[in-house]
């Protein structure tokens, strides 16, 4: 049976009125990039945490048929908009902290976390610190560092903000190459020249619910909701 992410009625409340997600319900298959368009404000950085289980939400989230946080730990892994990377530890300390945490073999960490290194073309910035790497270099130490949990799912929170915009192109490869390291990728942007080089399916949000979700194709060359056709123009 296709593997796939199911999320069903899925809602987020603040407070006694603020409603941050409404009812979200969609589901996608193994081998997709699902990309989360809205926007600022509309909800994707919720939920992209509340599926990595960072936020409290009603209604349920499954894979495969299991529920999310019933999954191994570190099945799902998210890469923060600012990666987050451990200021005070090297590239290669970073890499293998969690994973040594859940007590795996610090040598076959090590063989792994090079192999990952070497992928992304960073070996020699192994003992370097965060501080001393381009944003670009530091997006792949996060994106490695997240590999190297082995997630089924991996989340990706705007993955260009905190790059110069020309990266685009680079991070839409960099995308591509990595879809086949997890069984699922779920990207949230509001950059939508990268949206339409990596999307195979779009969910777009707007005020905490789905105003569309479509196959990226048809959701580009023809919006249905009022709301997304108006960000597209004026992204053009
Ligand atoms: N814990 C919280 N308490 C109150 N409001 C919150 C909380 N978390 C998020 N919000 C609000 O929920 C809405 C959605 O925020 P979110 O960060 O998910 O949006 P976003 O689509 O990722 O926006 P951006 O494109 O700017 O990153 C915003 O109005 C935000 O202020
Ligand atoms: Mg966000």
């Amino acid at each position: 049976m296709t593997k796939k992410l199911v999320l069903n009625n899925i809602s987020k409340v603040v407070g006694s009125d603020l409603t941050i997600l409404k009812d979200i319900c969609f589901e996608v298959v193994a081998g997709n990039i699902l990309v989360l368009l809205g926007p600022s404000g509309s909800g994707k950085s919720t939920l992209l945490r509340a599926i990595a289980g960072l936020e409290s939400f009603t209604g349920t989230m499954t894979w495969h048929g299991k529920k999310l946080n019933a999954l191994d730990k570190g099945s799902i892994g998210l890469v923060f908009q600012n990666f987050q990377l451990f200021p005070h530890k090297t590239v290669l300390e970073n890499l293998l902290l969690a994973p040594m945490l859940k007590g795996e073999k610090k040598d076959a960490l090590k063989a792994k976390a090079k192999k990952f290194l070497k992928h992304f073309g960073l070996l020699e910035k192994e003992e370097s610190y965060p501080h001393q790497l381009s944003g670009g270099q530091k997006q792949r130490i996060a994106i490695a560092r997240a590999l190297m949990m082995s997630p089924k799912i991996l989340l990706l929170d705007e993955p260009t903000s905190a790059l110069d915009p020309e990266m685009v192109g680079d991070v839409a490869a960099l995308l591509a190459d990595i879809k086949t390291s997890c069984d699922l990728l779920i990207v949230a942007t509001h950059e939508l020249r990268l949206a339409e080089k990596i999307a195979d399916e779009i969910l777009f949000l707007d005020h905490g619910y789905v105003a569309e979700f479509r196959h990226a194709p048809d959701f580009f060359k023809d919006p249905h909701s009022q709301r997304a056709k108006k960000f597209i123009a004026n992204m053009h």
